[in-house]
């Protein structure tokens, strides 16, 4: 079954931003966040393992929502699809990529942080729209300010996000989830401490609510 991005968005207290460096941490990673609550995973393409790790999770993780982050061009679309992501995410939306998108029917969150972008991205039929980087594009006023002219576009931010001001974000009208990497620690993955992992993802998902 095709989620469209607002029930994806709706359903999660917010979306990891996932950095792969080794194959090896994608299942242990993938079943550690599913564990605490966090089961829409965005994997960024932005590591050479990043497709097998999305594939290894979905063949494993049945209760992972998976899809792609940092997708850039057409051709990232069309591996996103191949290895079977439920949705995908880019921190823009360039024509080239837009177009895939389309003509793919491919769930999509496209980034924007200004007034025109979000509007051109609204009317082409984008549900929800990534609001990057979201801290040092305005932040929680520059999106409630975007409440009153545009209050049907909905958001999810992403970049300087965190556990401790991601309610800040939720609160908003115009926000359906928020995006971070702060359940994903590189460290943690190293160390292989998924333990410590889940229990991030745990914490995240008591705070901000199991949806
Ligand atoms: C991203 O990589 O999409 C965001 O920059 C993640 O930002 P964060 O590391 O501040 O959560």
């Amino acid at each position: 079954m095709t989620l469209s991005t607002y029930e994806l968005a709706s359903s999660a207290p917010m979306i990891p931003v996932i950095v792969i460096e080794d194959i090896a941490h994608a299942v242990p990673l993938a079943q550690a966040l599913v564990a605490g609550g966090i089961k829409v995973l965005e994997v960024t393409l932005r590591t050479p393992v990043a497709l097998d790790a999305i594939r290894e999770i979905i063949a494993n993780v049945p209760d992972a929502i998976v899809g792609a982050g940092t997708l850039r061009n057409a051709a990232d679309v069309d591996a996103c699809l191949a290895a079977g992501c439920a949705f995908g995410v880019s921190p823009g939306a360039p024509a080239p990529l837009m177009e895939a998108v389309a003509a793919n029917k491919f769930p999509f969150l496209p980034g924007c942080n200004t007034p025109t972008e979000a509007m051109t991205l609204a009317d082409q039929g984008h549900e929800v729209l990534k609001f990057f980087p979201a801290s040092a594009a305005g932040g929680t006023p520059m999106l409630k300010a975007l409440t009153s002219p545009l209050p049907d576009v909905k958001f999810c931010p992403t970049g300087g996000v965190s556990l401790e001001n991601a309610k800040e974000y939720l609160a908003l009208s115009n926000v359906v989830t928020v995006g971070g990497s702060w359940v994903a620690p590189v460290p943690h993955m190293i160390a292989g401490d998924w333990a410590a992992i889940e229990d991030i993802a745990r914490k995240t998902t008591l705070a901000l609510g199991n949806r």
